[in-house]
Parts: C-alpha cells; structure tokens; sequence
C-alpha cells in the first residue's frame, strides 16, 4: 500500500508533464504535443542541473489548412519544480526587427538555455521560465524557422496569425487554456504586443489576459522619433561643443517640423519625409562621434548599448556577441532535428524581407490604442537605460503625451519609486491606472541579455509581488526578491504597505497562506520522494532513474528596431525558403553564417518603409 502511493508519487511528481504530452489532444492536422517534445540537445543533460533542465516542446505548427502552408515555428520552456508563483500562466515572448527570431529572446535573453563555444547548451540563472511557461514564437511567418509562401503586410495581419497560432497551440496544450496569459517582448515586437493583445481582448474573451511586458518597445513613433538627439544630450554623447552639434540640432529641428506638420496635415508623403529625417538624426549623433582612428571594431558607438563600440558603420549590428555561437547552433542538422522540424533551412537572426513586406502603411501606430487596452490589462514598459534606438527617454515622452484611465501622463505630484532587485538597486518606476513605466539600469536594447535575474523580476511588477519602504518619503522604494529568497520577509513588509500605495498589494495574504500550505506539501513530497527513492533503489536497482530525460530548451531574442533589408534579401520572392534550402543543399555562401553587418539586422540607414507617421507636440529641443 505504501508502496503503491510512493511509486504514485513518483509519478505525479516526476512523470507528470512528460505523461500530459503523451496524452495531447491531436490538433487538427494530426499533430499532437508529443511530436513537439524536446528530449536531447548537446551538453543539456552534462551542463544543466536536473532540476533546472525545463520541460521542452518545439516544431513548427501549422495555423491552418490553406495553400500558403503557413508554420509558426515555437520553442516553449517549463519548470519541473514549479514555484507558486510560476503556476498557470503562459508568456508568450516575441522579438522585434520586423523580421527578427524569437529565438535570440530563446537563446540570448528570458529563456533557460544558452549556447557556449562548443555548441552546447548552458543555464541561465536568470530565466524567466521560472515565472511561467514561456513560449517563444517566431513571427511574422518566414521569421527564424516560420515559414509561408506568404507574407504578412500589416500589423492586423499580424494578430490575426498569431490569434490563428494561439488556437493550434491551445489544441495541443489544452490544460492552458484557463491559464493567465502574459505577452512579453521588445523592441518592434512593441508594434506587434499591442495588437495581438486587442485580438486577445476582442476575439478571445475567454483566455485571460494577464498583462503585456514591452522591453525597450517601438510603440510611439510620434514621441520616440524625436527622442535621439535628447537622449544622447543627458547620456553625454552629443554635447553643444561638440563639432557638429549645429549640424545635428537643424536636423532634430527638421525633424520636429516636418513631424508637426505630419501630425497636423496626416499627409503619408510627409510623413515619409519627416520619418527619413527623423532617422538621419542618430545617423548623424553615430557618424559624428565616430573615432576613425581607433581599432576598427573600436569606431563607432552601439546603438544599443552606447557603452560599446562597434565597427562604422555597423554601430551594433555585430552585437549580441552570443550570436556567434547561437547561429551555427540553430544551423545544425542535428539541433533541428532536436527541435521537431518539419521544414528545415538555415536559421538568420534577422530577415529584412519580412520587414520589407510589413510595411503596414495602414496600420496605426500602437500608442493609438494603448488607452483602450489599458482599460482593460496592465501594461508595463521597461527600458534598458543605455540603449539609445529606443531609448528611454522616447518612453517617457510616451508616457507624459498618453492620455489613459481618465488623465494624461503619470501624477507628477507622486515621487517616482526606486526599484531595488533583491537588495540592490535595480532602476526606477512609475505605476499609476494600470500602466508602469521601468527605468532598467545598466542595461542595453535587450534588458535580460544584460539582466536576466532583474529583467525576471518584471513579472513580479506585473503581478504586484513586491513590497515597499519609505512609502512616506520622496525617495520610496519597491523591492522585489529572489525566487525562493525571504519570501516571507517580502511578505510581512507588503501587509505593511499602505492602502493607497500606487501598486497595491492585493491579495498578498492569501499568497502568504498559500505558500506556507505549498511549502508544507512541498516538504511532505521531498520526503517521501527520499525515502522512496531509497526503497525503490533497495527493490528494483535496474528501474531507470531519470524519467525527466526529455527537455531542451534555449531561446532569446534580439530586440532590434528598424531591421531592414538586406540586398540579396530584397530580390527574394515568395519562394526564398525552398530557395534557401537549395542553397544550403549546394553549400551556397548565402547558407553559411554571416556577421550581423551583412545581413543588415538592425540596417538603419537603409531603411525603406516609412509605415509610421510620426508627429508629437511634445517637443525638446
Ligand atoms: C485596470 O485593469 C483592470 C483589469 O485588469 C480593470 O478592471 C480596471 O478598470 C483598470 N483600471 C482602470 C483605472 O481603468
């Protein structure tokens, strides 16, 4: 009897989420969740801790029956030992270009998995998988490994997709369903969270949409194009002494005009006009402060990260420096295998032509629908401080020109909270009527590439898991803690927080309670998992040990705004990844690994669509 309930408990325990994936429903094409599953990857079970090694699912999915063949390609990472918090809820992380993959947010940012020099896998201490089931989705389709003969050409294509995406998944993963879902990712995907969070909010009222977590987000064009030359001013790159400051101040004030005027006349032809302007602005802050005589990968600044430097005028393009080693990975045969794919070709961070295909010059800018989600879901926005492209300054500009939940802009009157991360400080916040604005210290363009541990901890804001201090001085402190790091501690100081704190913590005694009950159960399960661990080893020394063999995982993502076009992308037709596949078949160049730089990622200067118009009253000069 005993017996039977420690091999039951064994089971619930350990075999549980490989066991569900077994039983996935078949989805309409066939497939069910098993043939998504990832059960080897190189170095995933030598580098990785078993209990940190996450549950894993990958492949492409088909969205529908059509002749366009459309496949979203999605790796998702899931903790064994989940936390309490971490329970019922699925986050769905997006990265930006247009064009970029997901899998630099995967590989290089919120995912458990990072790639070393020798292609293996390694932890990531920091992951956010451990605050939920994380997904990260290629898309728009013929980004990383999601294919079409078609492209997507607006942003409402976008959503409808992706809501197409969120349907399969949901046939495969059917206990989520009642799970809480949270959108997160940067940059572009700034364009594509807000819209796929209307679609969730109007089409599927039956999901429950948690919040949205936009890292270093292009939402703005109005307010975010004109915040270069400002941001480069308080940062101490452009200075008025500086050689070509009059240079660049005629251009921001082309910049400001041709915007107002944009704004005021919503001519396209204008708009167009005032966006290149607008962009020349950073070119010019980059090629002016550029230092042809230093090393060549010493010239020019990072655009995002203005403490690095890049070779000119690549100014970040060769950045990330884990790329190196993610894009032979992902280009391995055996890795994709690993990954449940179907259609194989060789992976690239970074497609222009989707970009060069989205162009959405009918689509408005999401900043124009941001009050109506608000009404409805929390949003939070978080900037690494040192990223210049989107930097922060652009956000808080976003944030002052919003009108949201009956008021413009946060309450000036009420003092900014000091962020402090498990006892150190970690940046600064404003949160008022469902919005929160988060200045990230020392972080670049893409925050959990630099802060993995911290940038984690914005789902904590998104969920109130913080307490306070000084609430009643003008320097008053949100803190937010370690995973399983004085939780009650935590706790004891929320009760304490004041009923009109601008983030209520609601509910916090119920979580205490509730932890203490899980924590009990928790010990109640390790023991008699010890102990029959013992008695079984005693009984059947042949029964394998591990039932928890089968989980890769790995992803990140690069947040890059404007990435554009390569040449040779920009000839290629509907057919490029048959194309791509022949080519790697013959060995072509094209198939082989690149720098950043050739493949344009982050191209600026070439940019083409102009899809925004930008236009703001909220000038600096
Ligand atoms: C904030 O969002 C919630 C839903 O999460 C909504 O019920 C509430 O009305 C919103 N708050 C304001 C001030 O509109």
């Amino acid at each position: 009897m005993l017996f039977l309930l420690l091999l039951l408990t064994l089971q619930l325990v350990s075999a549980n989420p490989i066991k569900r994936a077994r039983n996935g429903l078949l989805g309409r094409t066939g497939q069910s969740s098993q043939d998504f599953l990832v059960t080897s990857l190189p170095g995933l079970f030598d580098n990785i801790a078993e209990p940190d090694i996450p549950m894993m699912f990958a492949g492409q999915l088909e969205l529908y029956n059509e002749t366009n063949n459309t496949h979203y390609f999605f790796w998702s990472f899931e903790d064994q030992h989940k936390e309490p918090d971490a329970e019922n809820k699925t986050i769905f992380w997006l990265n930006g270009g247009p064009g970029c993959s997901s899998m630099d947010g995967a590989l290089m940012e919120a995912g458990p998995l990072r790639i070393n020099e020798k292609q293996q896998v390694t932890y990531n201490p920091g992951s956010w998988h451990k605050k939920g089931k994380i997904v990260f989705v290629d898309q728009p389709a013929n980004t990383g490994f999601s294919y079409s003969l078609d492209y997507d050409h607006e942003l409402s294509d976008v959503k409808w997709h992706f809501l197409c995406f969120i349907e399969k998944y949901l046939e495969l993963f059917p206990e989520e369903k009642t799970n809480d879902f949270i959108l997160a990712g940067e940059s572009y995907a700034g364009q594509y969270i807000p819209y796929i969070a209307t679609g969730f909010l109007e089409q599927r009222p039956d999901l429950h949409l948690a919040g949205l977590l936009i890292g270093n987000g292009f939402i703005d064009p109005w307010t975010q194009g004109i915040s270069y030359l400002p941001f480069s001013v308080e940062a101490g790159i452009m200075t008025p002494d500086h050689p070509a400051w009059h240079t660049v101040l005629n251009q921001q004030t082309k910049c400001q005009q041709l915007i107002d005027a944009a704004r005021a006349g919503h001519n396209p032809a204008q708009i167009d006009v005032a966006t290149r302007i607008c962009d020349t602005v950073l070119d010019q802050i980059l090629k002016h402060t550029a230092d042809f005589g230093k090393a060549s990968d010493q010239q020019c600044l990072n655009m995002y990260d203005y403490r690095l430097k890049d070779t000119y005028p690549s100014c970040g393009m060769n950045w990330p420096p884990d790329l190196k080693y993610v894009t032979p990975f992902l280009r391995e045969d055996k890795i994709m295998d690993n990954l449940n794919l179907v259609f194989k070709y060789d992976w690239q961070e970074c497609h222009g032509r989707v970009g060069n295909h989205l162009k959405a010059r009918h689509s408005k800018p999401a900043i124009d629908f941001f009050p109506q989600i608000l009404e409805k879901t929390n949003i939070v926005l978080f900037h690494g401080n040192k990223d210049i492209i989107c930097n922060y300054k652009g956000g808080e500009f976003l944030t002052n020109a919003l009108t949201w939940n009956g008021q413009k802009g946060f309450d000036e009157s009420r003092p900014v909270y000091q962020w402090y991360h498990n006892g150190t400080s970690a940046g600064y916040l404003r949160s008022e009527r469902n919005l929160t604005f988060v200045n990230v210290y020392d972080s670049s363009h893409m925050v959990p590439f630099d802060k993995p541990e911290v940038s984690r901890a914005i789902v904590d804001l998104l969920y109130k898991r913080v307490d306070y201090e000084d609430e009643d001085s003008d320097k008053p402190r949100i803190n937010t803690h370690a995973i399983g790091h004085s939780q009650q501690e935590a706790n004891s100081t929320l009760m304490a927080a004041p009923v009109n704190s601008t983030v209520p913590a609601d509910g916090s005694e119920q979580l205490h309670n509730s932890n203490k009950i899980v924590r009990l159960i928790q010990l109640a399960v390790i023991v008699i998992i010890i102990w029959s661990l013992c008695a079984l080893y005693n009984t059947y020394r042949t029964r394998p040990t591990s039932i928890i063999k089968t989980k890769p995982s790995s992803g990140r993502k690069k947040n890059v705004l404007w990435a554009d076009q390569l040449p040779e992308d920009v000839g290629e037709n509907k057919d490029s990844f048959l194309l791509r596949a022949m080519h790697k078949l013959k060995g072509d160049q094209r198939g082989q690994y690149a720098p950043a730089a050739q493949h344009g990622d982050i191209e600026m200067v070439a940019r083409q669509e102009d899809d925004f118009i930008i236009a703001s009253d909220e000038e600096e000069r």
